[in-house]
């Protein structure tokens, strides 16, 4: 949450350069957005409430500057409360992602020295906390460099922060939980909270580890350790990604670019991780109790996958969502093994336990993510990579499918059938393509412009479809704002078909297994009651007011399910006038609690 860029080297139009990287990082929230440049040994700061759109900075030359793009926590969406803060005498701007947990008390302290403060953000602290350290150490080299660490060993929570000083030509940075990624270019040096800003200028890289510190000049970058201030050798990565995937192309919007890169995303995850799917299967085998963690669209992979290996592998894998694991987590043995799934790798509800539970008990841990070198990819045991490419619209799509692929070839590997699973994916691939052909989408748009205007949708599905209902509510509701709610089929008669009116909207997920009888009876009662029912099958049935076909994958039907509402979410979103990339309150990333 909040993104970060910040450059220092030959260019003269670091502000400029910096807004273009802050517009790559506006996922990561949207609220309003700042720069500060150095120029004539002063600090300038512009900064303004809403997204950055085509908007341009009015500052002068200069080849050092950073820039915040904010997901409010403390303090409203006003232009005061907008990244950069700055401190008393203006010497210093600072820019911050995480949440400072003891900022009132900090602030009290700051106040009562006679500081006065601005904003009522939480990161305003840090400005004039530093303002005091620096005071008085006039000429001395270390000043800037040692008064961040004692600043930052002051604050409690996850954090990462970054401080332009007037009086220098260098960039300080320093990060606990909250990512931070140098990049090295031709033309100077960059700071960033996500690699994929980085690609237009660098793919070699170094990703700041938890309590290290960065200090980035023209001349180039070092890494230090905050809390003992020696230097450490930074560890150089170069990414395999390429600047290309993260441009919308022909697309006029990255979640309509990024559901269509699914069926080639799904046939690669069939040819190019079937060692990592044998791997992993040998791993939930050996271990002694599994448990699947993720957030939101993670987590409805995550219990995917629990059904996936119930049926395939027989193989019991338990599952909870991140935020509730820590408190589930005394089951754990040292035999247990933690498989952990999240696109971004920096999810604070999933890496929060895992950090807690592989530093006091060493457990195992494993990850399905999609972000080489984030927390949780440096944090696990092992890793396997999900191959989906940048994904920058803030709803998961292709990586949730990459997910699901992944999890299917890796059940069908644990029951010796890894080819069996591997054909499938391919056919769903197939399957994912036809779907996306200029007639079947046509079809969406019809149902779309039926129910555009409706407030309250309800989605069901049984087995492995019962996650594919929660993962179409959610993209439903989270980009149309239409209220969607996904249920277990057979949970239906217990409360919710009260809410049922006539015209009300009802997915029914119907593939053609085990489930199939049991589905259609609930979809009847359902029509009984006045509900239009959208059936998304394989074969059409009376009790469908509206048929989407869709091939039928057996085991791999929820990654084939998962696009007619990724298309109907997008459709939707197009009709009720929202930003199908940026939906309201939402980032991309979720890096605080
Ligand atoms: C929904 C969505 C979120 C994320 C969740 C976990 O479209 O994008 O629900 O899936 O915040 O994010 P990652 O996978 O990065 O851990």
């Amino acid at each position: 949450m909040c993104g970060i860029f910040a450059y220092t080297g030959g260019r003269t139009d670091a502000a400029s350069l910096v807004l273009d990287g802050l517009r790559r990082l506006e996922y990561r929230g949207y609220d309003s957005w700042g720069v500060a440049v150095r120029s004539d040994g002063r600090v300038l700061v512009e900064k303004q409430v809403g997204k950055i759109g085509d908007a341009r900075v009015s500052m002068p030359s200069s080849t050092v500057a950073f820039g915040h793009t904010r997901w409010a926590t403390h303090g409203g969406v006003t232009d005061k409360n907008a990244h950069p803060h700055t401190d008393c005498s203006g010497r210093l701007a600072v820019i911050h992602n995480g949440i400072v947990e003891n900022h009132s008390e900090l602030r009290r302290e700051a106040i009562s020295r006679g500081h006065v403060f601005r904003s009522e953000t939480d990161t305003e602290v840090i400005a004039h906390l530093l303002e005091d350290e620096l005071a008085g150490r006039n000429g001395d080299p270390r000043a800037l460099t040692d008064s961040v660490r004692s600043v930052f060993s002051r604050l409690v929570g996850m954090n990462a922060l970054m401080v332009l000083d007037s009086r220098s030509d260098a960039l300080v940075a320093v990060k606990q939980g909250s990512p931070l990624v140098v990049g090295y270019g031709e033309a100077g040096q960059y700071i960033a909270s996500d690699a994929s800003a980085l690609l237009p200028h660098t793919r070699t890289v170094t990703f700041l580890a938890d309590g290290q510190m960065v200090v980035a000049s023209p001349d180039g970058v070092s890494v230090w350790d905050a809390a003992s201030g020696k230097r450490v050798e930074q560890e150089v990565m170069e990414l395999d990604w390429c600047p290309e995937q993260s441009e919308l192309g022909e697309y006029p919007h990255y979640l309509i670019k990024e559901i269509c890169e699914q069926p080639r995303i799904v046939r690669s995850a069939a040819l190019a991780q079937a060692a990592s799917a044998e791997r992993l299967g040998r791993m939930v085998r050996e271990s002694f109790g599994a448990f699947f963690i993720g957030c939101g669209t993670a987590a409805n992979a995550a219990l995917t996958g629990q059904y996936l290996f119930s049926r395939i592998a027989r193989h019991h894998v338990n599952f909870e969502v991140g935020s509730e694991f820590g408190y589930l987590e005394h089951f754990l043995t040292p035999e247990s093994l933690v498989i952990a799934l999240s696109q971004s790798g920096e999810t604070i509800d999933v890496i929060e336990p895992l950090s807690r539970i592989k530093r006091e008990r060493g457990i195992q841990v494993a990850a399905l993510v999609n972000v080489l070198g984030s927390t949780l990819y440096r944090l696990a045991d092992y890793n396997v990579l999900l191959g989906a490419g940048p994904e920058k619209c803030v709803l998961a799509t292709k990586s949730y499918t990459a997910k699901l692929a992944i999890l299917v070839l890796t059940a069908y590997a644990m029951d010796g059938r890894l080819k069996e699973g591997q054909d499938l994916l391919l056919r769903a691939a197939d399957c994912i393509e036809e779907l996306l052909t200029r007639e079947r989408r046509r079809q969406i748009e019809e149902l779309a412009d039926v129910i555009h205007e409706r407030d309250h949708m309800f989605l069901i599905g049984r087995g492995l479809s019962y996650p594919s209902s929660l993962e179409a509510a959610l993209k439903i509701k989270e980009v149309s704002y239409i209220h969607a709610e996904g249920f277990a089929g057979g949970e239906l008669k217990h409360g919710v078909i009260a809410l049922v009116e006539r015209g009300t909207p009802c997915v029914v997920f119907a593939p053609s297994d085990e489930t199939k009888g049991a589905i259609l009876s609930g979809a009847m009662e359902l029509r009984a009651r006045g509900g239009f029912i959208v059936g998304v099958s394989p074969e059409p049935s009376d009790a469908f007011d509206f048929h989407v076909p869709v091939g039928d994958c057996g085991d791999a039907s929820p990654i084939v399910n998962a696009v007619p509402a990724q298309l109907l979410a997008y459709e939707l979103a197009l009709r009720r006038g929202t930003d199908p990339d940026k939906p309201r309150n939402l980032a991309k990333s979720v890096t605080v609690k």
